[in-house]
């Protein structure tokens, strides 16, 4: 059996813990997108964990495995690989495979992120300025360095240096050099530490599913920061959908998949962009404190706003999402009414989806459902039963308008702060 999880916001809907209930009961885990931009928070007892790159199985001592769909920066991943031994995790290469095609973030991507950003002016994307756009910008163009590239000094050398010369216009002009000896000496002692994990991870995971073992494939960010489908410019560079399994891990089999949609009970973004919910008032306030909203990556203050039904119920159709886990309910326990929006109204026509144009998104009216609050508390509830009634009316409102079961409730950041209403995560 093979589980995805996908985020079927911006991001942010409270993954770690629903991963990491996953990765405790599969063989493998495998990242297919993205790249250190994100930031996955896994609390274990009294011990905090904090990823960006590797796969979350790692705390668990599974096997994990960093796809040729993800971007990797060598020295930030040799920096966690070193915070986590400091925290007892030990990583070596049976519990670490990286795709040996995997593209690489250099020093210089990090600093076009920044540069794209200036020039942006007073429309910047808010990226993480990791590089992550840049990288891909060079993937696609053919240009980029893989880490099966820096094995022979030789190709590494021309590499670089094809690299380098298609940037250096832009880089004059910014005052920017680029020390082509240093990146290319770098590059080699940071791979004599990562050499060990390159392999070809596509057969090892078509192997791995042969020999009918489960395995977990870890979306991170969220559908609509995806590159086609999200609210573009604003997005990151990666494809974020369920589509992307198999592009960005060279795994084949399109059977016995289970998809959860990771769903937070509102709705939350960083950086900029459109957010037809946002709430710049005193709830909008209440639910950053309240919910803890902000950024793991880049400490940012997350946006905060009304549930879209609207746009989940578009990511669990892209996505093929089989079943949603709604996350922090708990945070609206104090609100007196509660909206969730069901439409949109642009330029006098209704929509029951996000159009594409940045015109369109700049006149969307939300059309709002006013929910009664249940103002009690609903932290740390284990059974569907136990919850207020007005929690469950909208919880099921929700289900009816996006049109797919919501079967796990995280009810607080613990374990058993969970309703598991179809026995899924004891059935695992
Ligand atoms: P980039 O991925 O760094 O290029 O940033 C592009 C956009 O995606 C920005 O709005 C970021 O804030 C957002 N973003 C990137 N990674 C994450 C994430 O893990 N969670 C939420 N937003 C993210």
């Amino acid at each position: 059996m093979f589980y995805t999880i996908i985020g079927t916001q911006w991001g942010d809907e409270g993954k770690g813990k629903i991963v990491d209930w996953l990765a405790s009961k599969v063989n493998t885990v495998v990242r297919f997108q993205g790249g250190n931009n994100a930031g996955h928070t896994i609390k274990i007892k009294n011990k905090t964990y904090k990823l960006n790159l590797l796969p979350s199985g790692i705390i668990r001592g599974k096997k994990c495995i960093i796809g040729n769909g993800v971007v990797l920066d060598p020295w930030a991943l040799n920096d966690e690989i070193i915070k986590l031994r400091k925290q007892g995790i030990y990583i070596n290469s049976k519990n670490l495979m990286i795709a040996e095609n995997v593209c690489l973030i250099l020093p210089i991507h990090k600093l076009i992120d920044s540069m794209n950003e200036e020039v942006r002016g007073s429309e910047p994307i808010g990226t993480t300025k990791k590089g992550i756009g840049p990288s891909y910008e060079d993937k696609v163009g053919r240009r980029s360095i893989r880490l099966c590239d820096i094995k022979n000094r030789k190709i590494l050398s021309k590499k670089i240096l094809n690299l380098i010369d298609f940037h250096n216009y832009r880089f004059k002009n910014f005052k920017k050099r680029v020390d082509k000896k240093k990146l290319l000496n770098d590059l080699t002692s940071v791979y004599r530490k990562l050499n060990k994990y390159s392999q070809p991870t596509w057969r090892i995971i078509n192997q791995i599913a042969k020999e009918r073992k489960k395995i977990l494939f870890e979306g991170a960010q969220g559908a609509l920061l995806d590159i086609d489908f999200g609210t573009y410019p604003y997005v990151t560079s990666s494809n974020t959908n369920s589509g992307q399994i198999f592009a960005g891990t060279g795994f084949g089999s399109r059977k016995n998949h289970q998809i959860f949609g990771i769903t937070k009970a509102y709705t939350t973004r960083v950086g900029s962009g459109p957010f037809p919910t946002e709430l710049k008032d005193k709830v909008g306030d209440y639910l950053g404190e309240k919910g803890k909203e902000f950024g793991t990556v880049t400490n940012r203050k997350r946006r905060c706003g009304w549930f879209d039904a609207c746009l989940v119920k578009q990511s669990v159709n892209i996505n093929g999402v089989d079943d949603i886990v709604l996350t922090k309910i708990d945070v609206l326990d104090e609100l007196e009414n509660i909206k969730v929006c069901v439409g949109y109204k642009i330029n006098k026509k209704r929509y029951d989806y996000l159009p594409f144009s940045e015109e369109s998104q700049k006149s969307i009216i939300p059309i709002y459902k006013i929910f009664k609050g249940w103002q009690e508390s609903t932290y740390g509830i284990k059974e569907w039963s136990k919850l207020p009634s007005n929690a469950k009316k909208y919880i099921k409102s929700i289900e009816k308008i996006i049109g797919v079961n919501i079967s796990i409730i995280s009810t607080g950041p613990d374990r058993n702060h969970t309703i598991d209403k179809k026995k899924y995560l004891k059935s695992i």
